[in-house]
Order: C-alpha cells, then structure tokens, then sequence
C-alpha cells in the first residue's frame, strides 16, 4: 500500500505536537518533529557557548552534529552525536535561543537537508513551521494548524507544570506572540501557510477531533490512490 507524506505546520503550541504524534502512531509512521531538530542544535550552541551572532560557526556545528530521532514507547527520543537530550532541549534557555538559531539559513540548508533524507521512505508525518511550504512542497497532506493565543498558553502552562515548572501566563503569552513574530517575519523559509494546506482551528476541538481529521483526511487520500 502506497504510503504518503503528511506535513503538519503552524505557530507554537497550535497543537502540533500531540497531533502528529498521535497521527504518526494510528498510520503506523514515523512522527518527525522537527523543531526538535532545531532546539537540538540550539542545545550545542549553548553548551559550546558559541556566541549567538556568530553565524559562521553556529553553521558549521549544525553541519557536524548528528541528529537522531528515535521511536519509543508511545512517543519519541532525540539523539545529538548519541546522548539523549529528549529532556534538555525544552530548558527555558533552548526555548528562549532557538527562533534566533533556527532563523540562520546555513542552520536550515543543513537540517532541512536531513528533514528531507527522513521522508524519503515515506509513511511519515512531519511536523514544523515551512514542511509544505519549502521542505517538502510536494507533501500528500498539509495541514496548517492554528488556535486562539489563549488556548495555546493554557496548553503549553498546563505542558509545564506537569514538567514541575512554574510559570506565569502572561510572560509565557509574550514569549509565544514574540516566537510567532520572529518565526513569521524572518528572511529564510518563515511561517506560513501553503496555498494547498487545510485550515485547522484547534481553538475549541479535543486531541482526539484534531487527530481525527487528519487521520480521516489521510484515509480519504489512501482510498483515491489504491
Ligand atoms: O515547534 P517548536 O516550538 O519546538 O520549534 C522550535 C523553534 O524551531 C521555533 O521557534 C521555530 C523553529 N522551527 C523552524 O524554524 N522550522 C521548523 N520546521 C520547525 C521549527
């Protein structure tokens, strides 16, 4: 049975994450975040205290880190040259540096690159900011998701606090409009909708009516095609 590409896009904390995952396990794909590829890097960035302007070097660290992404369980663990970082690329300081890192376009030429290489074997569902719009603009299935920026807060406050931190809502608002406004403005590959993506307002749906449309969307496809 033919296998397709699903890409799955939009501003942070939309409901992205959840949905490809889910989506990845009921196809039987593979479920490739790739913002997890560019905290990864942000994460060596930091750690080799390279300076956040230094473009030149930030370019070729990301050329000679080896990114793994590996299925477990029921989600997903990410490797940088063999140690899990799974955990530590969600620190504040990764969340605070990586719309500034992932902007650089010598950072994007090398993981969109391996983005690419992933897809190859196709039965996969990828999740970012530009999967329909540059990284795979051929994708079967592109959705482009979207909720109210008071949802997305209470969503990504209540993805803290089960990880024991402590957070304030209004200074995390500002931290998700301020990542949306760099992601969605910057110069190479920004946020935005393709022209053939489906609309997806997850401002009032549960987890299961978001995985279900794309899953019933990605059904649709697999019946036209066999
Ligand atoms: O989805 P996320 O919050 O983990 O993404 C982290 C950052 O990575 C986000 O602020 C923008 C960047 N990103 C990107 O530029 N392109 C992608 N395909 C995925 C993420």
């Amino acid at each position: 049975m033919r296998k397709l590409i699903i890409a799955i896009d939009g501003p942070a904390a939309s409901g992205k994450s959840t949905t490809a995952k889910l989506v990845a396990q009921r196809l039987g794909y593979l479920h490739i975040d790739t913002g997890a590829m560019y905290r990864a890097v942000t994460l060596r960035v930091l750690e080799e205290k390279i300076p956040l302007d230094d473009v030149q070097k930030i370019g070729e660290l990301a050329e000679g880190t080896q990114i793994r992404l590996e299925r477990s369980g029921s989600g997903s663990r990410i490797y940088v040259d063999g140690r899990d970082v799974t955990t530590d690329i969600r620190s504040p300081s990764v969340t605070n540096c990586v719309s500034l890192v992932s902007s650089y376009r010598l950072v994007r030429d090398v993981l969109v690159r391996e983005q690419r290489r992933m897809a190859e074997r196709r039965g996969v569902v990828l999740e970012g900011r530009d999967i329909g719009t540059v990284v795979l603009p051929n994708a079967d299935l592109k959705i482009y998701m979207v909720a109210h920026v008071t949802e997305r807060v209470k969503r990504r406050k209540r993805d803290l606090e089960l990880a024991g931190s402590v957070v304030d809502s209004e200074a995390l608002e500002q931290q998700i409009l301020e990542r949306d406004r760099f992601d969605s403005t910057r110069d190479a590959s920004p946020l935005r909708k393709a022209p053939d993506a489906i609309e997806l307002d997850t401002t009032d749906l549960t987890i299961e009516q978001q995985v279900q449309f794309v899953v019933s969307r990605a059904q649709k496809i697999l019946k036209r095609l066999s």
